[in-house]
């Protein structure tokens, strides 16, 4: 029997405890071993609660039962939950976590730890919610140089882009929207601004690159620079506007990272990945384009994605899973900017004035006061020094 503890009982957690018991004999079928979950560590009380008679509050009562063989970690940040999950894998029991702050920032000497200890740390639910993605890079497309991995990681941001640009919601009857299903970080800043893409956009690197990239170095923008106006362009030329983090291969092992929201033509994959969806591609040199697509965000998604590890982890009790990246440094990163791409600009200017400059711009709308166009590909400085005259209200790349 393999005892599992839950901590933290929020969306993730309780729906880790609901898949657990709902799923158990499907669970205990592909993990070949009966599966019990014994605690749940929270400080708050959950009356009525039909999980109410396992909750504890002394992490040390996990820690010293041997029957615990796996920690779930859904408490998120980076203060208790890095502790737990320290003291948990120093205890000799696996860990597995949706916690992307964590793995972002600590993830290179949590591996290190669990390695010492012979045991395992996986974060499957970290990147993409229920989608699949770290083990087919680490495992599926293991024979690939992997040039390239981009996409839509956030469900919250895409959820109020969705509705903006579909329905003509207003941004904040869309947050609250997004908050109310359970999809928004506690602090939805961390959506929002970009954060929380920018720390899968690190996890997805440090495996797709074998190096750690630390979510300080990543240039990251979130939505609050998309308005309505750019909505209402972008839609005039068929085009939809998404947020990305992409992670792109250069020379001498550099990689360009960065996370900012994009117009993508309607006839791109990623166009119709809409509300919480979530989508990622894979570059790699042999297999070419691969993409992922799934629920990013969501109480029982996430869940599947959290359980699955589990059984990964019980399934390799005896044995380590290879999961793991180097040690990384600033000086491995590519300045983004450099990247070429088109780009979307909308000025305070009138269509005449953007043609003078821009000739060949492929207008998608505009009045006397301001004007949205798409420019030929070209490096974000070289488009920035030929809009320098101009009152540049947005700037945003297309990614085709
Ligand atoms: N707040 C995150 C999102 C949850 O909206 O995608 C899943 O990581």
């Amino acid at each position: 029997m393999f005892g599992v503890a839950v901590l933290g009982f929020g969306v993730v957690g309780s729906g880790v405890a609901e898949v657990l018991s709902e799923n158990a004999e499907v669970a205990e079928k592909s993990a070949a071993s009966p599966l019990k979950l014994k605690y749940i560590l929270d400080v708050r009380d959950f009356p009525g609660n039909p999980f109410e008679k396992l909750i504890v509050r002394d992490f040390a009562v996990i820690e010293n039962d041997p029957e615990i063989r796996v920690v779930v970690e859904t408490i998120g940040g980076v203060g208790v939950a890095q502790e737990f999950t320290r003291r948990a894998l120093s205890a000799g029991k696996s860990v597995v976590t949706s916690n992307k702050e964590l793995v972002s920032k600590f993830g290179f000497e949590l591996l290190e730890l669990a390695k010492a200890k012979g045991v395992n740390y996986l974060f499957e639910a970290s990147v993409g919610g229920g989608i699949p993605i770290l083990r087919p890079i680490t495992q599926c497309l293991a024979a690939n140089k992997i040039l390239e991995v981009y996409g839509i990681l956030n469900g919250t941001t895409n959820h109020i882009l969705t509705a903006m640009l579909k329905d003509g919601a207003s941004f904040d009857d869309a947050l609250r929207d997004a908050q109310t299903r359970g999809y928004a970080e506690q602090n939805p800043s961390s959506d929002i601004d970009g954060t929380d893409a920018c720390r899968k956009i690190c996890i997805l690197a440090d495996l797709a690159f074998g190096r750690h990239m630390n979510p300080d170095w990543v240039k990251t923008v979130g939505i609050r620079a998309v308005s309505a106006d750019d909505a209402r362009f972008a839609s005039a030329g068929g085009y939809k506007i998404k947020l990305l983090g992409r992670a792109v291969a250069r020379d001498g092992g550099k990689v360009a990272a960065y996370v900012a929201p994009h117009l993508v033509p309607g006839g791109n994959l990623l166009a119709s990945v809409d509300g919480v969806m979530n989508a990622i591609v894979v570059r790699g040199n042999a297999v070419g384009d691969v993409m992922f697509y799934g629920a990013g965000a969501g109480k029982l998604p996430t869940a599947s994605a959290v359980v699955a590890d589990v059984i990964d982890a019980v399934k390799h009790d005896a044995a380590r899973k290879w999961i793991s990246w180097g040690e990384g440094d600033e000086s491995m990163m590519y300045d983004s900017a450099a990247l070429v791409s088109r780009w979307y600009a909308r000025v305070s200017a009138p269509e005449g004035s953007v043609k003078r400059v821009f000739p060949d711009a492929e207008i998608l709308g505009g009045d006397t006061a301001e004007t949205g166009f798409i420019v030929a590909p070209q490096s974000k400085k070289s488009v920035e020094v030929s809009l320098g005259g101009f009152g540049v209200l947005s700037l945003f790349r297309v990614i085709d």
